[in-house]
């Protein structure tokens, strides 16, 4: 059978597990899909770096504008805002389809993400680019799309969540346990975005986005990481019976002048019976309010190579089908046509 061209960009953390599952999976993805995936090249930086049997060193280029054009599927997971942007514009300006995991692009200008994938046709997924392995992207994007969205609220960060949870359960220090936590691949390659909220408000920005079909951007986060919290913080909340999370949300506010969005990351003291409290290491939990629905609760691991690289497995699996198919997957490309719900000032 026909085989769709694969362009992965990036073999990191979970550029390596995404082509580790590609090749273990070949037979039943292909069956999945009805058409085999052949991964035609590799975009990283240092070509002479050896990266383990699922990547090899003859699909490495460091020439990605090339290879992004001889693709019908683009995996980004190169992160940062260039060359990932112009890359992926380029992509689906050469008709492929493209899968990301970077929030940073997204949150920032995923608008004209969103555009050039409505323009020519093509599929834009990111379910990996909200909290790892859990399903958040599709049932908000998907799932409730008929329903109405009030709150998105959550965990939505491994880094701090592990951060938090170390020192708050074996008492080593903010230092150690984040080294621990880029040592196990969770944390961004510039740790400071996980440290000071901005990975999180990223991923609030995106969520406030697909559920209020309104274009939040990450500068309209309101943004405090974890960098102020003190061990010391953390023994007094213990003597409260209270645990600090880092959390975000995201809501609709009622206002006597009429709706607003509100989209905030901030760490927070919980009851020590509340079911955040209990999440722990890198793991994500997230509460969705809706009309119909009610609440919704969602729960796994929100960082890591393997767990992220399912969800880009899953959103490659519906982009191939598409190709193979015909059709297309969701549009946001209309939400700036949309009466724009008002922020609310912070
Ligand atoms: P890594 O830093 O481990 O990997 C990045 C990869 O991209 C490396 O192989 C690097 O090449 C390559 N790369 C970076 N810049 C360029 C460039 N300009 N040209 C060519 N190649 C480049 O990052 P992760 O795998 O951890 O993360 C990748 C993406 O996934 C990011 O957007 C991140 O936010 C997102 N993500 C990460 C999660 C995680 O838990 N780690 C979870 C969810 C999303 P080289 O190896 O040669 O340096
Ligand atoms: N650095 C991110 C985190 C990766 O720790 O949550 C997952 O998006």
């Amino acid at each position: 059978s026909s085989a769709l061209r694969v362009a992965v960009l990036g073999a990191g953390t979970v550029g390596t597990e995404v082509l580790r599952l590609i090749a273990q999976q070949r037979q039943d993805l292909a069956h999945r899909i009805g058409a085999h995936l052949e991964v035609v090249g590799i975009a990283v930086r240092d070509l002479t770096r050896d990266r383990g049997e699922h990547v090899p060193a003859e699909l490495l280029t460091e020439d990605a504008s090339v290879l992004v054009r001889e693709a019908d599927l683009v995996i980004e997971v190169m992160g940062g805002i260039e060359p990932a942007r112009t890359l992926l514009l380029e992509a689906m300006a050469h008709g492929a389809s493209v899968v990301t995991a970077n929030k940073a692009l997204l949150a920032q200008d995923g608008a004209s993400l969103y555009e050039a994938a409505d323009i020519h046709g093509v599929d834009l997924y990111f379910e990996a680019a909200v909290a790892g392995a859990i399903p958040l992207v599709r049932p908000v994007r998907e799932s409730l799309a008929g329903d109405r969205i009030q709150r998105v609220l959550g965990i939505v960060n491994g880094t701090t969540n592990y951060i938090l949870d170390a020192m708050t359960r074996t008492g080593v220090s903010f230092d150690e346990a984040l080294a621990d936590a880029q040592e196990l691949g969770y944390a961004e390659a510039e740790p400071t975005a996980d440290i000071q909220g901005h990975d999180a408000a990223a991923k609030a920005s995106i969520l406030a986005s697909l559920a209020f079909h309104s274009r939040v951007r990450l500068s309209d986060v309101h943004c405090e990481g974890i960098t102020e919290v003190s061990a010391q913080d953390i023994a007094a909340a213990g003597r409260m019976g209270r645990t600090i999370k880092l959390l975000s949300i995201v809501e609709r506010v009622e206002e006597e002048t009429g709706e607003r969005i509100s989209a905030r990351v901030y760490p927070a003291l919980l009851p020590e019976e509340h079911p955040l409290s209990s999440v722990s290491e890198a793991y994500n939990a997230v509460f969705i309010e809706a009309d119909a629905a009610g609440s919704l609760m969602f729960y796994g691991q929100g960082a890591g190579g393997a767990p992220t690289a399912s969800a880009i497995l899953g959103d490659v699996v519906s982009a191939a089908r598409q190709r193979v198919r015909g059709g297309v997957g969701p549009r946001e490309s209309h939400y700036a046509e949309l009466e724009q719900i008002p922020l609310e000032d912070l």
